[in-house]
């Protein structure tokens, strides 16, 4: 099984930004650590990351080959129809994570748009949303 992990705009500057939230790991470091659990728990992973709204969706109408999707839409989970609407049409399980506790913080982070078309929500774990979205996808699949 393979799945696809989407990150959104700004995640590229991980390790950089705001570390009280995101923490001091990069993307690519996290990548890592995702990599490693998706191969314990049975998975092929592929990363996409970008900046661009529009990538994003084509990304995930071009996702028919996987398994299931972990997205953090980064900001545009806040912002983004055109987004939730390709994440209804794809048939597989969707994880939307984000790694600070978006409820936690300023009230422009409480709605939640992208996260109305997936299966499920994990936020405030850190990196560990990630991780913890692989096994969220093992339990949906199996
Ligand atoms: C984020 C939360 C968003 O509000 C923010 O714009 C991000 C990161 C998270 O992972 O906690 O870019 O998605």
């Amino acid at each position: 099984m393979k799945i696809l992990v989407i990150n959104g705009p700004n995640l590229n500057m991980l390790g950089q930004r705001e570390k009280e939230f995101y923490g001091e790991m990069t993307l690519e470091q996290i990548n890592g650590e995702v990599k490693k659990v998706a191969s314990e728990l049975g998975f092929d992973v592929e990363f996409f990351q970008s900046n661009s709204e529009g990538a994003i969706i084509d990304t995930i109408q071009g996702s028919q080959n996987f398994s299931g999707i972990v997205i953090n839409p980064g900001a545009y989970a806040h912002t983004s129809v055109a987004i939730h609407d390709a994440l209804k049409v794809v048939k597989i399980p969707v994880i939307e994570v984000h790694m600070s506790n978006v409820f936690a913080r300023e009230p422009f982070r409480h709605t939640i748009i992208t996260g109305r078309a997936a299966s499920a929500f994990i936020a405030g774990m850190g990196y560990k949303s990630y991780i913890a979205a692989l096994y969220a996808l093992k339990l949906l699949l199996t």
